[in-house]
């Protein structure tokens, strides 16, 4: 068992969970993730380890409520405990000395992007930090991404804070500022990174996206992650989740996230009415 030993509501839908478990946070490295479990009746999801402390053995990590996993994570407080807490899954992120390296983040990649800026920036690069949100009351960690940034840039759908408009936009403005940019690395929904990759496409600018198609095991056996880059069949769990941009098969990404679409809905609506008012 796992207990959480810090609770934090980053925004009324995220949250950060600061979990003790020495063994994953002595291996952890940018870009890994966990595959946890509430209890032994949960379902198993992958979360990105959003920061480590190797000496505390700690591992936090940030979610989004989708569903009725995040939702029932959601319900737990500093003092519980997971069941299963596995990792650090996944292939790190490769960082190496690049010249400028451009690091978006949108809903929860906001907190998963950050040690790959925060090791890119130690690698000796230039690092733009781009976050973007719906709006301002959606936006988190603005101060801790400023810290490993050499530049941070705010954008919100709505303009409350920062920019008006999206990350794609502001990926635009940069090369169009006329700024070179070596690498782009992008964590969020996939129609964020779908946009991303779409926009530096004519520019040749490398685009590394995260991958987020869902996943059981995390290890490489059960093929429920498989993705289509550059015509070949990958597993995101154990070949990525970092992948070439302008290779994904974005379609058949995004139709396959939806595969149990009527299911997750039935999940949830079910388990909202076993569990009304007490959420
Ligand atoms: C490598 C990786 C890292 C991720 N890191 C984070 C993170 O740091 N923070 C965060 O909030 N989310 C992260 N996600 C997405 C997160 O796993 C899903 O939001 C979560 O599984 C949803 O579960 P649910 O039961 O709450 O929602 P559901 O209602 O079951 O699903 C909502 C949507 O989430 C996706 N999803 C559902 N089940 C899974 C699953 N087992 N694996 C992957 N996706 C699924 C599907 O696209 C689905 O349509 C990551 C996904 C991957 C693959
Ligand atoms: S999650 Fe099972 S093979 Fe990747």
């Amino acid at each position: 068992m796992y207990k959480i030993l810090l609770r934090q509501d980053l925004v009324p839908n995220i949250h950060l969970f600061k979990v003790a478990a020495p063994a994953v946070a002595k291996k952890a490295q940018p870009g890994q993730f966990v595959v946890i479990r509430i209890d032994e009746r949960g379902e198993r999801i992958p979360l990105t380890m959003a920061d480590w402390d190797k000496d505390e053995g700690s591992i936090s990590i940030v979610f989004m409520e989708v569903g009725t996993t995040t939702r029932r994570l959601a319900l737990l407080n500093a003092g519980d405990y997971i069941a299963n807490f596995v990792g650090p899954l996944g292939l790190p992120s490769h960082i190496e000395k690049l010249g400028t390296v451009v690091c978006v983040g949108g809903c929860y990649g906001i907190a998963s992007i950050m040690p790959i800026a925060r090791a890119m920036r130690q690698a000796g690069n230039k690092v733009i930090s781009v976050i973007e949100a719906r709006s301002k009351y959606l936006l988190f960690w603005e101060e801790r991404l400023r810290s490993v940034s050499d530049q941070l840039i705010i954008t919100t759908g709505d303009g409350s804070h920062g920019a008006k408009g999206w990350i794609n936009e502001r990926l635009k403005d940069i090369v169009d500022g006329g700024d070179r940019v070596d690498l782009v690395v992008a964590i969020g929904c996939t129609f964020m990174m779908k946009l991303c990759s779409e926009m530096t496409r004519p520019f040749n600018i490398k685009t590394i996206v995260h991958l987020n198609p869902v996943m059981v095991d995390g290890t490489g056996m059960c093929g429920c992650c498989r993705v289509e880059v550059g015509g070949v069949t990958k597993f995101a769990c154990v070949d990525g989740p970092e992948f070439d941009g302008h290779k994904v098969d974005w379609d058949l990404l995004l139709a396959r996230q939806h595969i149990y679409l009527d299911d997750e809905i039935r999940s949830l609506e079910e388990w909202e009415c076993q569990n009304w008012p007490k959420t």
